[in-house]
């Protein structure tokens, strides 16, 4: 694997897929760390109903993703950067969640509507296009082990929390580097064979992916700025406004 690392480092060129897709999202990840919710975490203001809800929205983002990614592990644009031993993220959402939430956590999950459209579009392409599951593999699992291993220290003093319990999410035990593991993953994206098409597909999709996580945000920020008796209710959550109550 080491070999494997060194060598695609010295041969990647701007027309690989990883250089491609950080520079088509750049202006993207600009808007992403600009949204308010992840100004708050930089700047150690993230509050626990913010984190709460935002980890709500998390669990049900990675199930989807981690579904689709389980189901497709034998697709020739997916096995090359399936790594769930090192990069699944469900089961640390969950403890968590149990964490904040209690044993019962699963009938408090709250989920707004820019959520339910990220679930869907990933269920989607899981159906339909799982070469796009690339795009949004990249854009969680990547950016969570680059600012997200910050953003997991600051979040724990922002919300005084005396361990790790609760930010299993942040860690990633079965990477022991995550910039070597961010390496070894950019040449296995590169590896992947994909038509021009292709190519051009999962570049648009990567964007999109990102334009998904900024909706995200934003509508977990507006929920929590609304007063609660002034919430709409979001689709496919029936419950939204009630269970907000109990954040
Ligand atoms: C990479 C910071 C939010 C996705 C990075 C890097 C930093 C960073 C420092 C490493 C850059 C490099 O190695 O050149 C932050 C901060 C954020 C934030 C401070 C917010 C507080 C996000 C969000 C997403 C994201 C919300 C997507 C949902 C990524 C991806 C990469 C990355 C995919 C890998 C880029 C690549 O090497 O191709 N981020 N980020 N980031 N981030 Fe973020």
């Amino acid at each position: 694997m080491e070999t494997e690392k060194k060598m695609t480092a010295e041969q990647m060129t701007d027309r690989d897929l990883s250089e491609q897709i950080k520079k088509v999202t750049k202006d993207s990840h600009v808007r992403a760390e600009n949204t308010k919710m992840m100004l708050s975490f930089q700047r150690g203001q993230v509050t626990l109903p913010q984190y709460k809800l935002l980890l709500c929205s998390l669990y049900e983002i990675y199930q989807a993703l981690e579904e689709a990614l389980d189901r497709n592990s034998n697709h020739p644009a997916v096995a090359p950067i399936y790594f769930p031993a090192e990069l699944a993220r469900l089961q640390s959402i969950e403890k968590d969640l149990e964490f904040f939430y209690g044993p019962d956590w699963r009938e408090k999950l709250v989920v707004p509507a820019a959520t339910e459209r990220y679930c869907h579009r990933l269920r989607q392409i899981g159906k339909e296009n799982p070469e796009f599951l690339l795009a949004h593999a990249y854009t969680r699992y990547l950016g969570d082990l680059s600012g997200g291993q910050v953003l997991g220290r600051i979040a724990q003093k922002s919300m005084g929390l005396k361990s790790d319990e609760g930010l299993t999410f942040f860690a990633f035990p079965g990477v022991s580097s995550p910039n070597l593991f961010k390496q070894l993953y950019r040449s296995r994206m590169n590896s992947v064979e994909l038509t021009e098409e292709e190519m051009n597909g999962v570049l648009e999709e990567a964007v999109r992916a990102f334009e998904f996580n900024i909706q995200v945000f934003d509508d977990l920020e507006k929920m929590l700025s609304v007063p609660e008796n002034k919430q709409q209710r979001s689709s496919g959550s029936k419950s939204v406004q009630d269970r907000t109550l109990q954040i």
